[in-house]
């Protein structure tokens, strides 16, 4: 079924607010935002419409019980000046099999990816020019029935906004391995982008930030013994001459975008990449006789992220300069010349606005 994208462009734009040298995540919108509604087991044609404030029932259903998911995309200004999408699809695979966790209906792939394309070919002004920057895209879809009985809600909204985004990390992180909180268990909600698993990281996130770490390497719920990931990034550790990330088995763990696109880049450079449950004493016993060479953090905000510092309990793991990190810098522009257009897109991966 063709949707009928209706676009109702704001009168003025206000991308004079957009100073390209000093962009902050998450701080600035766009001027416009895609908007569809789901009723009678339908999605009716998504909206273009300025960015604004909603209206909402504070009875509305995913306030109080959580049916609410998002995706985190791409675009970026390429080589030739022109926009284009990183991976669209996977994030509207993964959408959907969050959606399905959640009890939340399906969406057609055309309403995500051709909503998001049109939506960013109506913004692209605000995809900045400046080195290392990016237009980052936020779909989300939350459960808008005017109810606050307990069932699986009928009435949905899908929306996406975009914000002007520069690095998510200015520095190489410090993580902090917690083993006394957890955030997700086999047959739980681990692997889905659910609104509830970040909400639930709140107050351990807190903990460790007073005790000056960006964030938490999460471990497993039974024995608090194999990192899982680090909430905003999946995880990844070069041991010797291996690079090794935890699988994806348990249910656990998100299936990252850029996860997966970093272990098909290495893969095919002929780098040993395993998928396997690897525990901390592992990575303090590599740290401890010289093998654990990187570590890193990969999302679609956070791109590729050096872990500085590692610590788990009163052990500190700290890592030679990331200047000397050969994996990591390899991926790390490598994935950023296809992203920026400048190599050639071989995986499909990249969609031209
Ligand atoms: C993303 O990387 O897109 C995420 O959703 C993580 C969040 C920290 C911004």
């Amino acid at each position: 079924m063709a949707y009928e994208i209706k676009v109702n462009k704001i009168p003025q734009s206000r991308i004079a607010q957009l100073d390209q040298k000093n962009i902050q995540f998450g701080r600035l919108y766009a001027d416009h935002m895609l908007v569809a509604h789901y009723e009678d087991g339908v999605w009716g044609s998504p909206e273009i419409v300025p960015f604004e404030n909603i209206s909402l029932s504070p009875a509305t259903t995913f306030m109080h019980y959580g049916q609410a998911i998002f995706e985190g995309v791409k675009a970026y200004r390429n080589a030739e000046g022109g926009v284009q999408i990183f991976r669209p699809e996977s994030n509207w695979k993964r959408m959907n099999k969050s959606a399905e966790r959640m009890g939340m209906p399906d969406l057609p792939e055309e309403l995500f990816v051709e909503g998001m394309r049109k939506l960013i070919e109506v913004d692209a002004a605000w995809v900045p020019t400046e080195p290392g920057c990016s237009l980052y895209i936020r779909p989300f879809m939350i459960a808008t029935d005017e109810f606050v009985g307990v069932r699986p809600a009928t009435k949905f909204t899908f929306m996406i906004i975009t914000s002007p985004a520069a690095a998510y990390y200015s520095k190489p992180v410090s993580i902090y391995v917690q083993d006394e909180f957890v955030r997700a268990f086999p047959g739980g909600i681990g692997m889905t982008k659910a609104a509830g698993n970040y909400g639930a990281c709140m107050y351990p996130a807190q903990q460790i930030q007073k005790m000056g770490y960006d964030q938490i390497l999460w471990t497993d719920g039974f024995e608090h013994k194999y990192v899982q990931e680090i909430g905003t990034m999946n995880v990844f550790f070069v041991i010797g001459d291996k690079v090794i990330t935890p699988d994806l088995n348990a249910g656990t763990i998100l299936a990252g975008v850029t996860r997966d696109s970093v272990i098909t880049l290495l893969k095919e450079k002929g780098v040993t990449v395993e998928e396997r449950p690897i525990s901390i004493d592992e990575i303090e016993a590599a740290y401890k006789n010289g093998s654990l060479k990187e570590a890193f953090g990969t999302g679609t905000a956070a791109s590729v992220a050096p872990i500085g510092k590692l610590t788990f309990h009163t052990d500190v793991m700290q890592l030679r300069p990331v200047e000397e990190w050969e994996t990591m810098n390899w991926i790390k522009t490598t994935l950023d010349d296809i992203r920026y257009g400048r190599k050639a897109d071989n995986h499909n991966w990249v969609l031209k606005v």
